[in-house]
């Protein structure tokens, strides 16, 4: 008994002192290697070695079980930047928004996306009643809390002035592209909302205003 506590002490303390000469790029002795080792690719990480973790396992290609790279990737990572002048595109291949503020009347020409289906509609009309519904009212006439003065706490808080009532004539030609820039890049004394609202929420807005109008 006496023996086997020597042995174990003996054991335990060598372990320990090999395991303490970690540094650089050497972890020392890895208690649970699969912690240290990711199977999946790291995105910024390569293990280049082939025979990296043999001594746990050897994969079907002859490989240890750490190995995870492809050596064909730069940088010794294995994410790799998208091609230059790659441009992104949402879930649907929508490319970015790129007309310019100044350009509302070509804006004005461009064409829904969207289908106008019930569905759509109904998520322009909850959209509306959180970004637009202050200023420009329930019906869009421009008679939202914002745009008539509010009492908070019993002090009066200033109403914004000139806010468009879109249910007035000069407004009911506007096409659903003018809506949409309008939204993206404001007007006037409106502000821009394009940094709040994703492009596929201001077409759904945009198709809810004209449902407005059409009252
Ligand atoms: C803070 C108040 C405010 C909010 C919020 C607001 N608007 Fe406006 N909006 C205005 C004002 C003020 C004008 C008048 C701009 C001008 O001509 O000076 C305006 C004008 C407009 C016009 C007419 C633009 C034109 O070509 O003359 C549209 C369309 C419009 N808003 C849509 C929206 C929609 C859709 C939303 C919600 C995403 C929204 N607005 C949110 C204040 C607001």
């Amino acid at each position: 008994m006496q023996l086997l506590k020597t042995v174990l002490i003996v054991t335990a303390g060598a372990a320990l002192l090999t395991g303490c000469t970690a540094g650089g790029d050497y972890p020392g002795l890895e208690y649970a290697p699969n912690m240290y080792h990711s199977v999946a690719y790291e995105p910024l990480t390569q293990i280049t070695d082939e025979s990296a973790g043999t001594w746990v396992n050897s994969l079907d290609n002859g490989r240890g079980e750490y190995f995870n790279s492809n050596k064909y990737n730069p940088n010794m990572m294995n994410m790799r930047a998208p091609a230059p002048y790659t441009v992104k595109r949402n879930k649907y291949g929508w490319l970015p928004y790129r007309i310019g503020k100044d350009s509302l009347d070509y804006a004005s020409t461009i064409k829904s996306p969207l289908d106008s289906t019930a569905a759509i509609i109904a998520d322009g009309k909850a959209l509306y009643a959180v970004y637009c519904n202050h200023c420009h009212g329930p019906k869009g006439e421009g008679d939202g809390k914002v745009a008539m003065g509010v009492k908070v706490d019993g002090v009066d808080k200033g109403m914004v002035a000139g806010v468009a009532n879109l249910q007035g004539n000069a407004y009911l030609n506007m096409t659903e592209g003018h809506i949409f820039h309008v939204i993206t890049w404001g007007r006037n004394l409106m502000q821009p909302h394009g940094s709040q609202i994703s492009p596929e929420d201001r077409w759904k807005i945009a198709k809810y205003v004209k449902t407005l109008q059409k009252k």
